[in-house]
């Protein structure tokens, strides 16, 4: 345990949630709980809920929940222990640093070894050993001025040039492998994972090393490589190219797909450029990007996945604060063929002045997608300009600004040559055809309760779901009023059908026995996000603690019933069994 249980407890009692997340999320009163629009998934109403009593947050919608801890690791993009000291310094409270957790210490090497790796990636470069890496920037026309300031590098085209330079500094081979910068041999030894590529380290804002991309020189596969998830590393969270964008001073910030693109760009003083690692854009990062900019800018390649990549930006970006504009980048004709181009290949060929011009002429995302419906039928048919008709009003009909949807109603009139009129019935229609789908949508989620009561992460999933449900009741009484337990545990968390709740309730069961507070939020430490989100869905089903011993007697007697019939054991009475119970409660009781 890397902080004191005590301090953490009253940390969390010193954080109030409601004041935490109040500092982010516009929170209104209903009933006794505040709600919001989640800050971790888009919408349009607000599903996000608070609960000062229990002093825990959960979002009905994507199912995410926790305590004042978790909220911080999630929303500033925090790991457990900086998310106790981000708390901490709220709180004026003193953090007790030298009961430092294992975890932040190996965290702490793996980013000392990487701005080392990073710094002898950057040497290499510059000897004779590096010369392939180098003459290949300068087929790529990347400067040596812009390759500093990337700190681009060059692996060597060796087995362990990485691992010896690294030794020789005190890192171990666990740490090497930690870092993902080794790979573990078949024969038990280890090799370097980057050689003989183009280095580009991966700085998040904070400036720390985070991970490596490495592309290869030729035409071989995979042409990049990169860092896997490590400690420190999470590419969901990560834009390459963002700790120099931030500092910008151009109004927005300007996503393309590769890192080639990024440096180039910054290299024709478009310095606003950042591109997600060969991913699909996340929330994780627009909520990053949400911290330096109102004003995002797609710039994807013109090729089909590139087509595909932006029309799932648009939606990840959906109503959400950021305004979204699209830049087109147009196909490059080439002896008599058009082919397709990055934003790396038109600065190359068409100069930093003509992307400027793209870059003020370009298109919403409204527009982008009207665009791409209408390049998808032929307008001149009078067949397909009732499909386009069709199909555009109905994403005209999700614009919730009126003001938009009567321009792009206007707009779209004017593309199909129907009058305005004739386009704003369509798109009125096409509204009630989403009222009634989303009615369709909620009866049948209604209609199919066994789904329903299945956690979302698939992991997660209860194979017995009549058990599940019992020992999800035996926890929200264990949270919700602790006095009903005996103090002799009535049941054991191994008797549990579901892995994660058993794993819940025995780590309650611990806190319980240390005499701690039973808050979901000074679990933080202990249960990871799935299980918290777990937790605090199932804490939002209603209880009633009148009957509470009847409820309890009755879980308990499911959990075991189905315990046994698994273990082959034959099934013990139920009424013996909620005899025995009862017979321990008081037990339990007449010891206190
Ligand atoms: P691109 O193929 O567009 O790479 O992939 P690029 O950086 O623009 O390189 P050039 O211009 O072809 O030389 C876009 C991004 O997707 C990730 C990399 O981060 C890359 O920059 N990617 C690509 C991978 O992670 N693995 C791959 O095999 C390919
Ligand atoms: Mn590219």
């Amino acid at each position: 345990m890397a902080f004191p249980q005590s301090f953490l407890d009253e940390l969390v009692a010193r954080s109030d949630i409601a004041d935490v997340v109040g500092q982010y999320v516009a929170l209104t009163r209903k009933g006794s709980n505040l709600f919001g629009l989640c800050p971790f998934h888009n919408e349009k109403t607000p599903s996000f809920s608070v609960s000062p009593d229990k002093q825990i947050y959960h979002c009905f919608g994507c199912k995410k929940g926790g305590g004042v801890i978790n909220f911080i690791m999630e929303i500033e993009n925090l790991s457990f222990p900086d998310a106790v000291r981000f708390l901490a310094k709220r709180a004026n409270m003193e953090v007790p640093e030298e009961e430092q957790g294992r975890e932040s210490q190996l965290r702490a090497r793996i980013l000392a070894l990487n701005r080392d790796a990073a710094r002898f990636y950057y040497q290499c470069l510059q000897k004779p050993e590096g010369a392939a890496v180098a003459e290949y920037l300068n087929r790529r026309r990347i400067t040596r001025q812009t390759a500093v300031r990337f700190g681009l590098g060059a692996s060597l085209d060796q087995w362990d040039a990485l691992i010896q330079a690294m030794t020789h500094k005190g890192y171990s081979k666990t740490e090497l492998l930690s870092a993902g910068l080794a790979v573990q041999g078949k024969n038990g030894g280890i090799y370097d994972k980057f050689r003989n590529r183009l280095m580009f380290p991966v700085i998040d804002v904070r400036g720390d090393v985070v991970a490596f991309g490495g592309r290869v020189l030729d035409k071989s596969e995979p042409k990049y490589m990169n860092s896997q998830e490590t400690l420190v590393f999470s590419k969901r969270r990560v834009l390459y190219g963002l700790n120099l964008a931030k500092k910008s001073k151009r109004p927005n910030i300007i996503l393309c797909e590769g890192n080639i693109d990024v440096v180039t760009m910054h290299q024709a003083g478009f310095d606003n450029a950042v591109a997600s690692m060969g991913t699909a854009l996340t929330t994780e990062q627009t909520r990053l990007l949400s911290r330096y900019t109102k004003e995002l800018v797609l710039c994807y390649d013109n090729d089909n996945a590139g087509q595909l990549a932006t029309a799932r930006a648009l939606e990840i970006l959906d109503n959400s604060e950021f305004s979204v504009k699209v830049l087109r980048l147009p196909q490059r004709l080439v002896d008599g063929q058009y082919v397709k181009q990055d934003a790396d290949d038109f600065i190359k060929f068409q100069g930093p002045e003509a992307f400027d011009r793209l870059l003020n002429g370009s298109e919403n995302g409204i527009a982008f997608r009207m665009t791409q419906i209408a390049g998808r039928h032929d307008l001149g048919d009078d067949e397909q300009r009732v499909a386009y008709c069709e199909e555009v009003s109905d994403l005209l009909a999700g614009l919730e600004n009126a003001v938009e949807r009567e321009i792009y109603t206007t707009r779209a009139a004017q593309a199909a040559h129907i009058t305005p009129e004739a386009m704003k019935l369509e798109v009125q229609r096409a509204f009630k055809r989403r009222l009634a789908r989303d009615k369709r949508q909620r009866q049948r989620q209604e209609l199919n309760p066994a789904a329903a009561l299945q956690p979302k992460e698939r992991d997660l999933r209860y194979t017995n779901v009549r058990s599940a449900m019992a020992e999800e009741g035996i926890i929200r009484l264990l949270v919700l009023d602790e006095g009903l337990f005996p103090q002799e545990a009535p049941i054991q968390p191994e008797q549990f059908s579901s892995p994660a709740l058993g794993h819940i309730y025995g780590t309650l069961l611990q806190a319980r026995e240390a005499g701690r507070p039973l808050s979901v939020a000074a679990l933080a430490g202990e249960l990871n996000t799935e299980e918290m989100g777990l937790l605090t869905n199932l804490l939002q089903k209603p209880v009633s603690l009148a009957n509470g011993v009847q409820a309890l007697e009755d879980y308990i007697t499911i959990v075991r019933t189905e315990y046994d019939k698994r273990s082959g054991q034959g099934t013990m009475d139920p009424l013996l069994a909620a005899q025995e119970f009862r017979k321990r409660k008081r037990e339990g009781k007449q010891e206190l």
